[in-house]
């Protein structure tokens, strides 16, 4: 009966028009905001969470081989590029960042050290061999990306190209561990996505400080999958600067999976609302570090 009513309302021109205004969207959107607060204080997180994807965001990958390289200059680097991914789960994200990087920049001599802290993930990344349903687990995957990414024969079992592979070390990394530079080396783009959230705030902020002993003097870091105010905060407390590319894009790309989830649950995540002063900083998912000598 209610959502009658609503419907209703909605086809009524006035009201559509006031629900559609800045102070009608507004009606909406803040009291969602404040319980997804709540939700992010109550709900249990899911550290064991691996859920991942290939070519999961389309447009933050436009970001890596565009603004992120030009920030950092390889070429200037006297050495490859230095890419650390930490919580990479079964490898879809290292694999598809280098996979584009030897695509759409080979101009571009890099190194990749990739971890998670499960074991027989990183046996899995090892291998480099993928099941069709790990290949093709959603609709923006585009046939292009996997005929450059991967050989198949039977169209059922699909090995990762040896010209990817090569790039791409995976080894047990806890992204908790006070000597994980040890292990990985300093990095120049460093990929820390989809973990935070589903860890407690307190575990997240110490991962976040962690991995900024892992920064070279200028580097970039990819940072998608953690609870927004704290993002906006610990990005800000540490001098991360937000890439300003396409943000409201790569949002809306994030949302797709994850719009379900919000205000109720931990992983949602709000509509893009570019009203909010720190707006760039919230929705932003790429962070540059530049130390100032
Ligand atoms: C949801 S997956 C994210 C995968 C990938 N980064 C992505 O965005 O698609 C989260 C991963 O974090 C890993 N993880 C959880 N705690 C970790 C820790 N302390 N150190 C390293 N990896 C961790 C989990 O094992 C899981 O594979």
């Amino acid at each position: 009966m209610v959502e009658q009513i609503k419907t209703l309302l909605k086809k009524a021109p006035l009201v559509r028009a006031f629900l559609n205004s800045r102070l009608g969207r507004a009606m909406m959107y803040w009291p969602r905001v404040l319980r997804g607060r709540v939700a992010l204080r109550t709900s249990d997180r899911s550290p064991h969470e691996s859920f991942t994807r290939f070519f999961r965001n389309p447009t933050q990958l436009a970001a890596l081989t565009g603004p992120t390289l030009d920030f950092l200059d390889p070429a200037s680097l006297g050495r490859p590029l230095r890419i650390v991914v930490l919580a990479c789960s079964n490898g879809a994200e290292p694999y598809t960042f280098a996979s584009t990087i030897v695509n759409e920049r080979s101009d571009i001599e890099f190194e990749m050290i990739a971890g998670d802290i499960k074991e027989e993930l990183v046996e899995k990344c090892q291998q480099g061999i993928y099941t069709r349903e790990e290949v093709y687990n959603h609709e923006t995957l585009c046939d292009d990306f996997v005929s450059r990414t991967f050989d198949s024969e039977d169209g059922q079992s699909y090995q990762v190209r040896s010209n990817i592979m090569k790039h791409v070390e995976f080894l047990p990394l806890d992204a908790l561990d006070a000597n994980l530079v040890e292990k990985t080396g300093k990095a120049d783009i460093l990929l820390l996505q989809n973990v935070l959230f589903n860890v407690e705030p307190e575990m997240a902020q110490k991962m976040f400080v962690n991995m900024l002993s892992l920064l070279n003097e200028k580097a970039v870091v990819f940072l998608d999958g953690v609870d927004l105010h704290q993002r906006a905060k610990l990005t800000k407390r540490h001098g991360l600067q937000p890439l300003n590319y396409q943000v409201e894009k790569i949002h809306e790309e994030v949302r797709q999976i994850r719009k379900e989830g919000w205000p109720q649950l931990y992983w949602g995540i709000e509509p893009y609302w570019p009203h909010r002063k720190d707006a760039l900083r919230r929705y932003a998912t790429i962070y540059l570090h530049e130390t100032r000598t």
